[in-house]
C-alpha cells in the first residue's frame, strides 16, 4: 500500500535534505543547486516558499516557488526534485504543490520552465495539467551557458476545471 503524501512549509532544517536531493547523481544537467547561504536568504526574502512532500515519514522531494502570493498573480515553479525518480512522486509532489498555490493564493498563472530534453519532467508536468507554451531562447544560465528552457504553464480556470473532473470521479465512483 502506498504512503500517505504529505506537504509541508519547508523550515530552515530542511536544508540538508533540499541541497542533497539538487545535488544527487546526474542531477546537475537538470536542476539548479544552491549553496546553504542562498537558500537561507531565498527562504526570508518573502518571495520564495519552500515546500518538502513526505512519503509517510521519509521525505521525498522539495520543490521551491518564486514570486509567492505576488500581486502580478503569476508564481514559478523555479525548482523541483524527487530523491526516487520514476516512481510517481514527482507527480504526487507537484499536484500537492499546485493545490496549495492555487488555494492560499489568488494565483492566476503557474509557470515552470525545463530544459526541453528532459522527457521525464515533461511529462509528468502533463499530468498534472501544465501545457508547453514554446520555447524560451536563452533563458537560463546554467554550467556556464545560456540554454533554451520550454515554458510550460497552468491556469486558475484549466486547475478548476480538473478539480471538478476529478470530484466527478469520486461521485461515479461513489
Ligand atoms: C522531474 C521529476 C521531479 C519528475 O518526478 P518523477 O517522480 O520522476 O515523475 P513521475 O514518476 O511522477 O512521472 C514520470 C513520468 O515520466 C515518464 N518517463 C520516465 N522517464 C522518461 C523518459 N526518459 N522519457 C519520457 N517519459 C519518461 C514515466 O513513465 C512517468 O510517466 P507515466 O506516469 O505516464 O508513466 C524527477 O524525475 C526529478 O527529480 N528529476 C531530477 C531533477 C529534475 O529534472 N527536476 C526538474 C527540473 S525542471
Amino acid at each position: 500500500m502506498d504512503a500517505t503524501f504529505t506537504l509541508v512549509r519547508a523550515r530552515e532544517d530542511d536544508l540538508p535534505f533540499i541541497m542533497a536531493t539538487e545535488r544527487l547523481d546526474g542531477y546537475d544537467r537538470l536542476v539548479g543547486r544552491w549553496d546553504e547561504r542562498r537558500h537561507r536568504e531565498a527562504m526570508v526574502d518573502g518571495s520564495h516558499a519552500y515546500f518538502v512532500g513526505y512519503e509517510g515519514e521519509a521525505p521525498a522531494g522539495f520543490s521551491i516557488l518564486r514570486f509567492w502570493n505576488a500581486i502580478e498573480r503569476v508564481t514559478l515553479v523555479r525548482r523541483l526534485a524527487v530523491v526516487s525518480p520514476g516512481q510517481g512522486q514527482g507527480r504526487r509532489l507537484l499536484n500537492a504543490v499546485v493545490s496549495r498555490a492555487f488555494m492560499e493564493t489568488e494565483l492566476h498563472r503557474l509557470v515552470i520552465s525545463l530544459f526541453p530534453e528532459n522527457l521525464r519532467a515533461r511529462r509528468m508536468y502533463e499530468a498534472v495539467g501544465f501545457q508547453a507554451e514554446g520555447v524560451a531562447r536563452g533563458n537560463a544560465f546554467f554550467g556556464g551557458q545560456f540554454h533554451d528552457e520550454l515554458v510550460m504553464a497552468l491556469l486558475r480556470p484549466e486547475w478548476e476545471a480538473r478539480q471538478a473532473l476529478a470530484a466527478s470521479a469520486d461521485t461515479i465512483r461513489g
